[in-house]
């Protein structure tokens, strides 16, 4: 019997996506999820998801860019290959030191690995955390004119599937990028543009945005990664287009205005003004 390939986080945006990838090529997946009974938060759980899988997509919650992410993937990692699970490929983010730290862990591992190394989802502003902001009439974020290559996780689901199926893609990290630098106002405006809605952007002052992390219900480790992401990853650093879509797919990165065409066809922003 084929083993099964583990999806950690098999119920998020991107591991959905990857299992519906495999199960339609007719591989065998399991899903790791705190529904399956595996919880990030109780290495107790970690083996028996492991056990007998032949690899597996990781994807960490709450975010890789966390501090303590490094040292958590990088157990899980271990105790992979001690159970025999031979290939593992990373869900990482890009210009993000804890998240570096964590791919170095994988790697010292000894597992087959492969890193998909991303730039924000497109998808934040249909299925994460932008789209209440988005069905409220206003993205209100401390951000201004730094451009970022939002990336589809259409295009992360399938390169991972591609380095979870095929030995080329071992030892491979892949930075994934979209193929255009867009402002999150520019983001903005593509929305509008395919849902015909009337969402605003507004650059937030950064007292503001903390004032509002410290008076909001957000976990106070979120709130701190949230201030770290805006502050220090929207620095500039990532103002760049990457190969990584390309070099693993032999084809272009989807654009975002394609992604924003879709999500306002599937009726992701009705509500919104
Ligand atoms: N968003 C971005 O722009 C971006 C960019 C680069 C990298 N990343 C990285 O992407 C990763 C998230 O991937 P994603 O967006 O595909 O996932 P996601 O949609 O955020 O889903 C995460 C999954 O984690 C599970 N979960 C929650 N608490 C858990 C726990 N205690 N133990 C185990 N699982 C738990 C939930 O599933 P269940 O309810 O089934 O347990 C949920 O489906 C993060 O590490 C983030 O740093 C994100």
């Amino acid at each position: 019997m084929t083993k099964p390939i583990l999806i950690i986080g098999g119920r998020g945006k991107t591991g959905s996506r990857v299992a519906d990838r495999l199960e339609a090529r007719g591989l065998p997946v399991r899903l790791g999820s705190r529904a399956t009974g595996f919880d990030w938060t109780d290495r107790g759980t970690w083996a028996a998801a492991l056990e007998g899988a032949a690899s597996a997509y990781i994807t960490y919650y709450p975010d890789i860019a966390i501090k303590g992410a490094a040292e958590t993937v990088g157990a899980l990692a271990e105790l992979a290959v001690s159970l025999g699970v031979k290939r593992l490929v990373l869900l990482s983010g890009r210009g993000e030191p804890e998240a570096q730290r964590a791919e170095q862990q994988l790697i010292a591992s000894g597992a087959e690995w492969t890193i998909a190394r991303a730039s924000w989802f497109n998808q934040n502003f249909d299925e994460g955390q932008f789209l209440d902001m988005v069905l409220s009439g206003e993205v209100a974020l401390p951000v201004d004119k730094v451009r970022e290559p939002f990336v589809d996780v259409d295009d992360i689901a399938d390169v991972v599937v591609a380095a979870l199926t095929d030995t080329r893609h071992v030892g491979e990290i892949y930075e994934l990028t979209g193929p255009r630098l867009l402002t999150f106002a520019d983001a903005v405006a593509e929305i509008n543009r395919a849902a015909g809605t009337t969402v605003g952007f507004r650059t937030m002052p950064a007292h503001e945005f903390l004032d509002w992390l410290a008076h909001s219900e957000v976990p106070d480790e979120i709130a701190g990664l949230l201030e770290e992401l805006f502050s220090v990853v929207l620095d500039g650093r990532n103002e760049s287009l990457a190969d990584g879509v390309e070099r693993a797919l032999g084809r272009q990165p989807k654009d975002f205005a394609d992604f924003a065409r879709h999500a306002a066809a599937k009726g992701a922003w009705r509500q919104a003004a």
